[in-house]
């Protein structure tokens, strides 16, 4: 008996050393330690044995089976480190690996002119009003002085909706329907972004859909040199300090006198080249002083109060501030152009 339980010890005991997993020596376990195992049958036939060897066998017996059990924890311990260790080993991560960029969208090109535009009249005090693209034609046109049969309506060919309501023209209803909005009473400091509309044929330079921004300052004592002194500050902040402004006689039935706006070209500085058609010289906006019938139309005093108004196309300063030769650019969405203008190139 004695010599079956050390063959047992010696047995269990490899198979513990070679086990290979948890399972595999929990199966060692059961098998040898068991209820039904070897070890307990020993000790179950004891009573067989003579009064003298039972004592000896039986401490035999125990002392294998804890010799066993010890062993079987020790193993135990191993593999439990060595799965940890495993799955540390799989689960890690490669933080040399480089990460994946993440694609950033960015504002498209016109809208941040116009809002580099806004900052900067709201630097200077202006507040940004809103109007509606589908007018009536009394702000788009009569309140503008522009009554019905007026030729100067040729200029701006428009959709209409019925025979009062229109589709915009032009950001210019918002000074109307801004100073309405004041009740003869100065200041008014605004400029205005928007979508306008009109029925020209798509091509380099025209669409039918466009965007203006439109400024209005009213108060009293306003003079030209005042809208001379903005548009100056404009010109130089937005195109370069080393541009030069001019101001040309020009016709809007709503301004009187009204004047068109050019910046000197920055590829020849007025010597004249083909981005400026040999002038020296390239148009940017509109502007003149608002006309006293518009002010009074819209209930001011305009023996108190004078004013003046620009208006621009934002399109077009974007055009030329980053050299871009068609306008259907801003509207056809090709995700090359836009990628240009991302914040992280400008
Ligand atoms: N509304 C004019 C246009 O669309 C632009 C313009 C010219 C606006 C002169 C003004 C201005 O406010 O004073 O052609």
């Amino acid at each position: 008996m004695e010599q079956k339980l050390k063959e047992l010890a010696q047995e269990a005991l490899s198979k513990v050393a070679s086990a290979q997993d948890l399972k595999e020596l929990n199966d060692i376990r059961v098998s040898y330690l068991g209820k039904k195992g070897p070890i307990t049958e020993v000790l179950r036939g004891m009573g067989k044995l003579s009064a003298e060897e039972r004592p000896k066998i039986g401490a035999l017996a125990n002392q294998v089976r804890a010799e066993i059990a010890e062993q079987i924890e020790k193993k135990q311990k191993q593999l439990e480190e060595a799965a940890i260790e495993k799955q540390l080993k799989e689960e890690a991560i490669d933080v040399t690996l480089p990460g994946r960029p993440v694609k950033n969208g960015n504002a498209h090109p016109l809208t941040k002119i116009i809002e580099e535009i806004e900052d900067l009249f709201i630097s200077m005090g202006y507040q940004v009003a809103e109007g509606q693209e589908v007018e009536t034609d009394y702000y788009n046109f009569e309140a503008l002085n522009l009554p019905k049969d007026h030729p100067a309506r040729d200029m701006q060919d428009s959709f209409y909706i019925t025979e009062e309501i229109l589709l915009r023209t032009h950001t210019s209803p918002i000074q109307a329907r801004t100073m309405e909005k004041h009740k003869g009473k100065g200041p008014v400091k605004i400029i205005c972004p928007g979508k306008v509309y009109r029925r020209d044929n798509d091509d380099a330079t025209h669409s039918h859909q466009f965007t203006q921004i439109e400024g209005l300052v009213v108060d009293e004592n306003i003079r030209m040199s005042d809208l001379k002194g903005t548009l100056e500050v404009f010109a130089k902040r937005f195109f370069g300090e080393d541009r030069e402004i001019r101001l040309r006689p020009s016709f809007f039935p709503f301004t009187e006198p009204s004047v068109e706006m050019d910046i000197s070209c920055k590829i020849c500085h007025g010597k004249g080249c083909s981005v400026c058609k040999g002038t020296g010289w390239i148009e940017i906006l509109g502007a003149g002083m608002v006309h006293p019938n518009v002010l009074e139309m819209a209930g001011f005093d305009s023996k108190k109060y004078t004013g003046f108004a620009f208006g621009m196309g934002p399109e077009r300063i974007a055009m030329l501030k980053y050299g871009i030769d068609d306008i259907r650019h801003f509207y056809t969405n090709d995700i090359r152009f836009l990628k240009q203008f991302s914040i992280h190139e400008s």
